[in-house]
């Protein structure tokens, strides 16, 4: 297995290019199989979470084919020879479970493989499942499978979710564009993903209102057509790199970035005595002093501070002067960051959802192990600061989410190599 060396050197400067949104486009990509006509995206991130959706759609009949060095995905769902998402697939990838939704909606039936537990906590299916019945579908769970039917089609509903959930509100969104009549979802996801899918429904002849609100109705229709869309830019790829000179120092400028997609973790940089401008091609981030300052951040969904950035920013007030004190509130079991960085000097204690992070003057590299994708690349930031070498190992986990992010920071001036395993 691959590792990454990093060495702290200092400032950095100069600019990094944002990639598509992860989020958005494994949420988009299911969206072709609404509808047998091609649906093309562009700015797709190049990232092996791709590549598992691809060959998840694949597996159901789909084609899709990667373009101009991935970056765009030509798609086509004319028939479905298949409506069973297989474990071995969904096993890698929890966002697989968004095939379901949109193969009820469109042929009445789908067996989807539970995805099981994952590193960040117990992340059941209930509410996907709940939405998807409050349309009329009939589902039967068995074999570690959930069987759905849909004989006579779904049939629009009031779906009222009892906290916040993305994919849920995605499943239900993509299934109620064909359901007969209208759906109501309350309590929906905000997050500028489901922006993105419903702007792209929308394209393809989907009637939907009140995306990025609490309440989205949708108007179902009896088919979708082709489209074309470009995937928003990754709001958490932004946000992490944008701790690369908040950590370092130096200047970054991040192409692509929009303050409005990270609200709430700029208001959390500025506390922290970070400076972000815009610039007209994206945003410009630098420390206003030497020293940053401890601040509180608690997790939430959007328009909140985002949990995918919670490690990351911790890698960050591991070095502030003062205490500050962390509350994860979207998943259980998300501080599997904290002991590693521990290990490069960082004094966290955690209790619960809740850490507390009392800053060092430095860090210093060591050997960790990166246990999942925004946990990794927390200890790429940390070591970025840190003095000496950190060797971050099992950075598979990165490449499920972070395109090119070797090259992408050697581009503004740090020391990092990827090193091949043996
Ligand atoms: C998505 C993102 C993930 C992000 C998360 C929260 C994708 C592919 N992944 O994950 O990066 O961290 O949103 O912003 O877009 N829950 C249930 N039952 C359900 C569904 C969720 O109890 O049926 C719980 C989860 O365990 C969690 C909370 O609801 O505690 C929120 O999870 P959710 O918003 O659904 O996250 P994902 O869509 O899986």
């Amino acid at each position: 297995m691959d590792s990454i060396i990093v060495t702290g050197n200092g400032p950095l400067s100069g600019q990094i290019p944002i990639a598509g949104a992860k989020n958005a486009c494994l949420t988009l990509m299911p969206a072709t199989l609404l509808s047998d006509e091609p649906l093309t995206l562009t700015n797709a991130p190049r990232l092996s979470d791709i590549r598992t959706m691809t060959a998840l759609l694949a597996s159901l009949g789909a084609e899709v084919s990667s373009l101009q060095d991935g970056k765009v995905l030509a798609m086509s769902s004319h028939d479905l020879t298949s409506h069973k998402a297989d474990y071995d697939i969904v096993r890698k990838m929890r966002a697989s479970i968004l095939v379901l939704g949109p193969m009820l909606a469109r042929d009445g039936q789908a067996v989807v493989s539970l995805p099981g537990g994952c590193a960040i906590g117990a992340r059941p299916v209930d509410l996907h499942l709940r939405a998807l019945e409050a349309l009329g579908a009939e589902l039967d769970l068995r074999d570690g499978y959930v069987h759905a039917k849909a004989p006579g089609g779904l049939k629009g509903g009031v779906i009222e979710f009892p906290f916040v959930s993305v994919g849920a509100t995605e499943n239900a969104l993509m299934a109620a564009t064909l359901a007969k009549g209208t759906t109501v979802i309350r309590s929906a996801a905000k997050e500028p993903e489901i922006v993105d899918l419903a702007l792209c429904l929308r394209k393809m002849g989907a009637q939907i209102e009140g995306e990025g609100t609490d309440t989205i109705t949708v108007q179902g229709v009896d088919r979708l057509h082709g489209a074309t869309h470009p995937v928003v830019t990754d709001r958490i790829e932004l946000g992490t790199y944008m701790l690369d000179p908040s950590i370092c120092g130096g200047e970054v400028e991040l192409l692509g970035g929009k303050r409005d997609l990270v609200g709430a973790f700029c208001n959390k940089l500025d506390e922290a005595g970070i400076e972000v401008t815009e610039t007209g091609r994206g945003l410009s981030v630098k420390r206003r002093e030497d020293h940053i300052k401890a601040v509180d951040v608690t997790t939430e969904p959007f328009p909140g501070f985002p949990t995918d950035l919670q490690a990351q920013m911790m890698a960050l007030l591991a070095t502030a002067d003062g205490v500050s004190v962390l509350e994860e509130k979207i998943f259980e079991n998300r501080f599997m960051h904290a002991p590693e960085l521990m290990r490069m000097g960082a004094k966290i204690d955690v209790h619960g959802g809740t850490a507390t992070v009392t800053g060092v003057d430095r860090l210093k590299g060591a050997p960790v192990m990166a246990t999942d994708l925004r946990a990794s690349v927390s200890l790429i930031l940390a070591g970025l600061a840190a003095e000496g070498a950190t060797t971050v190992s099992r950075v598979y986990h990165l490449d499920r989410g972070y395109e090119h992010v070797v090259r992408k920071l050697q581009g503004v001036g740090a020391l990092i190599e990827r090193v091949p395993g043996a």
